[in-house]
């Protein structure tokens, strides 16, 4: 049983909760992830880390409820427990396991799309963990759908806030503020993170491949069970069959094919094709 110590929302519809899991605490790395089951009879549901303090013993996970299972996960509170809490899962940000000196010469920009920003943080906290103040943007619909906002200006080189009403920060998608920082503000990157809803990361990449800076995403959306089995999260990277739950979640975004995804992903969000992935189990 793994104890929650604390839970609330974050904002509209995204939770956040601590949750004591000491070994997953002890061994987890940035752009990893875990798998949270309620109770015996619980769906499997993959969920990125957010946060984690290897001290404390305690993981932070950010979930926005799309389904049965994570609606359920709304209404458990402090003392409550989940039956399993997994992992760490998948394989960590190349950016925390390449050789250091190597990431040092890079210029990174994150680009982190509403509930994205989530695994977007810890990426960002430990590269100036360790001397790397990597730029950040942070898009969301409106001012209140902005999560994480202190945390990382606590750890980013330069922040940039944007909404898609104008409401906070500057006007308009995370895309429009990567064109507008190359193109009019003189900022030169050559390495780019781009984690949030799939189409986000398409628009992010197309955009990225324009201005000609690599991009890594991460296709954690499409994961089901997360555990190599079901076959959900298979994704064409280039010409290669990848599994996004056992290679992943973080691929070269340039090689993805986003719609063949896309598809995929509504697919297996229905009852119908969740029932069709356990026939095939
Ligand atoms: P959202 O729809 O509010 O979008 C967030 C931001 O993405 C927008 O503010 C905008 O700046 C940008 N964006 C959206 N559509 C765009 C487009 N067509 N072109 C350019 N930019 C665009 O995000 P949300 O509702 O918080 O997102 C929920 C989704 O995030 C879920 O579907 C979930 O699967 C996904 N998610 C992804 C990851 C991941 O690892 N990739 C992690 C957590 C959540
Ligand atoms: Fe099922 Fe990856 S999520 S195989």
């Amino acid at each position: 049983m793994y104890k929650i110590l604390k839970a609330g929302k974050l904002a509209g519809n995204i939770y956040e909760m601590v949750v004591e899991a000491p070994r997953v605490a002890k061994h987890c790395l940035p752009g990893q992830f875990i798998i949270v089951k309620m109770d015996e009879v619980g769906e499997r549901i993959p969920l990125t880390i957010c946060d984690y303090d290897r001290e404390a013993g305690t993981v932070t996970i950010v979930f926005q409820p799309i389904g049965a299972s994570t609606e359920k996960f709304t209404t458990l509170k402090a003392g409550d427990t989940f039956r399993d809490f997994v992992g760490p899962l998948g394989q960590p940000s190349d950016l925390c396991t390449e050789p250091l000196e190597e990431v040092k010469k890079k210029k990174i920009l994150f680009v982190a799309g509403g509930v994205g920003t989530a695994p977007v943080y810890p990426q960002v906290k430990w590269l100036h963990e360790h001397g790397i103040d990597a730029d950040v943007i942070v898009g969301a619909k409106t001012k209140d759908l902005v999560i994480l906002e202190k945390e990382l200006s606590e750890v980013a080189g330069n922040l940039y806030v944007t909404t898609d009403d104008g409401s906070y920060g500057r006007s308009g998608m995370v895309t429009k503020v990567i064109e507008d920082l190359v193109t009019k503000e003189g900022k030169v990157y050559d390495h780019c993170v781009a984690i949030g809803p799939m189409i986000m990361m398409k628009f992010c990449c197309l955009t990225t491949k324009k201005l000609n800076i690599p991009t890594i995403v991460s296709m954690n959306p499409i994961m089901v069970d997360g555990t190599g089995m079901c076959g959900a999260c298979r994704v064409m990277v280039g010409d290669e069959v990848k599994f996004a739950c056992v290679d992943g979640p973080e691929f070269d975004g340039h090689k993805i094919d986003f719609d063949v995804a896309m598809k995929r992903q509504t697919l297996y969000k229905t009852e119908e094709g969740r029932a069709l992935l356990k026939l095939r189990e």
